[in-house]
């Protein structure tokens, strides 16, 4: 199987359905790391429960974002990836991060991309009043939300909708958008031509 290592900031619903996939052996990829910008997170207590190692590399424990980014590197490299899953990681990684890993790194993003990249890209589809948005999963290049397109998946906007209850819909899309991209990128691997990826093929 492929070895993923997941990046993660947060409550970590995509890695929980990432390391419920890879139990299956036919899934072709598992996850043997787990890597967050801090402490006490939820994804830590669900790399925990299934026994996976994990790292903390927390931007406060270095002088610089240079040297915290070479953390992150490290922390990374360590576990011998395969992928590098960006899954609800909330920092920026430098371009040395990047090249380390260079076409091997995968991020999802709860909105229909190009449109409303960055951190509030839930709040940022509500404000401007769209009626679809979703999540996209992609490959990471030096910008931020703009690398090549693997997947993407309509969400509706409901009329009463707000931050949270939009997000948690696009969420439900997205861990399984995720979990299969990841798992056809792990068995077929990708071709990128230009701006275009195909996976497999
Ligand atoms: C996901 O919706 C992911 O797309 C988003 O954070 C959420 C993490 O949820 N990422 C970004 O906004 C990145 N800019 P999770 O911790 O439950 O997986």
């Amino acid at each position: 199987a492929k070895r993923l290592v997941v990046l993660a900031s947060g409550g970590g619903s995509n890695l929980a359905a990432l390391l419920k996939a890879h139990d299956d052996p036919a899934y072709g990829a598992r996850v043997v790391g787990v890597v967050t910008d801090r402490p006490g997170i939820g994804a830590l207590d669900l790399a925990r429960d299934a026994g996976v190692p994990s790292a903390v590399v927390s931007l406060k424990d270095f002088d610089d974002r240079a040297a915290w980014n070479d953390g992150v590197a490290e922390a990374v490299r360590v576990f011998r990836p395969d992928w590098v899953v960006l899954a609800g990681f909330m920092k920026i990684l430098a371009p040395e991060f990047l090249r380390r890993f260079e076409g091997r790194i995968v991020n999802t993003h709860p909105a229909l991309l190009p449109s409303f990249p960055g951190a509030q890209g839930v709040r940022d589809a509500l404000a401007h009043g769209v009626r679809v948005t979703g999540c996209t999963v992609h490959l990471v290049d030096d910008g931020v939300d703009t690398g090549p397109i693997l997947a993407q998946a309509a969400v509706p906007v409901l009329p009463d909708d707000d931050e949270p209850t939009l997000h948690e819909r696009i969420k439900s899309a997205e861990r399984d958008l995720l979990v299969d991209t990841v798992g056809r990128l792990a068995r077929e691997g990708v071709y990128v031509t230009g701006r275009r990826a195909t996976i497999g093929a």
